[in-house]
């Protein structure tokens, strides 16, 4: 079926409000091709485009992809510089489509070990649309789950030894609000493509209670078809969030 078909199928009261997606798989898919590492990471930002005009289309209310971990580092030094390059081109390329589609773009994670340029280029594109009202597009780079509890818990921390509020005060709200997705739901639907089963330190206290949909395609090759097929299959999920059937 096409995508515009697809998209009529969407019942708009069971869509996912935030949907997060771990974008495995593109080593695989460009060596399964007889091609680099890189091409799959090239063709990765391809199908991330795709996917993302897609939510805007839905209306959705928030996106988050995973780009870099904390633990990305430790790939070889290449691999790491072209991502870089890619991140970098990707902001230069895509900035101003995405402000015209009124998308809130924000990065979750540490960010400061990034070059200068990539610095600045992710300060800039926050700062252009940051009064955007349509999609929450967050992209994780240089995120870890365990490392954004922690700077949380910090911060929490610093607070209580100033005084400005005392331990009992935490409760979970208030400890939400530190965390680098202030402000947004918390994750309905997360995917993961290529084939593992894990979250893999990816938003550990947002997706708490959120529905998993894994599938064996490779980022490169996930198709807007197949991300409306999993937000069709969520509409057909029983939540229950802890409380007792029916
Ligand atoms: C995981 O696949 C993917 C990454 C670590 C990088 C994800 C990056 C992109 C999709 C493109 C760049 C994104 C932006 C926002 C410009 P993998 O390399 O671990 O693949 P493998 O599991 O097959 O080895």
């Amino acid at each position: 079926m096409a995508t515009d078909d697809l998209l009529k199928k969407v019942d708009k009261s069971k869509m996912p409000r935030h949907v997060a997606i771990i974008m495995d798989g593109n080593g695989r898919c460009a060596n399964a091709l007889g091609l680099l590492r890189s091409a799959g990471h090239t063709a990765g930002v391809k199908t991330l485009k795709k996917i993302l005009t897609t939510a805007v289309n839905l209306k959705m209310e928030a996106l988050t992809v995973y780009a870099f971990s904390t633990e990305n580092w430790k790939r070889p030094f290449a691999e790491v510089d072209f991502l870089m390059h890619l991140f970098s081109e990707y902001l230069e390329k895509e900035k101003l489509e995405m402000h015209a589609n009124n998308v809130r773009l924000r990065f979750l994670g540490r960010t400061e070990d990034f070059s200068p340029l990539i610095q600045s280029q992710i300060q800039s594109a926050t700062e252009l649309m940051k009064n955007n009202t349509g999609v929450k597009f967050n992209i994780a780079a240089d995120y870890g789950g365990q490392d954004e509890i922690v700077r949380a818990a910090q911060k929490l921390a610093r607070k209580v030894a100033s005084g400005e509020i005392s331990a009992d005060d935490i409760t979970p709200n208030v400890f939400e609000d530190e965390l680098d997705t202030v402000g947004q739901p918390p994750v309905d639907l997360l995917i993961r493509t290529g084939g593992d089963f894990r979250i893999s330190n990816f938003l550990l206290w947002q997706t708490a209670y959120a529905e998993l949909y894994f599938t064996k395609t490779n980022f490169p090759e996930f198709t807007p078809e197949e991300f409306i097929g999993a937000l069709l299959d969520f509409g057909k999920r029983d939540r229950r969030f802890g409380g007792i059937v029916g």
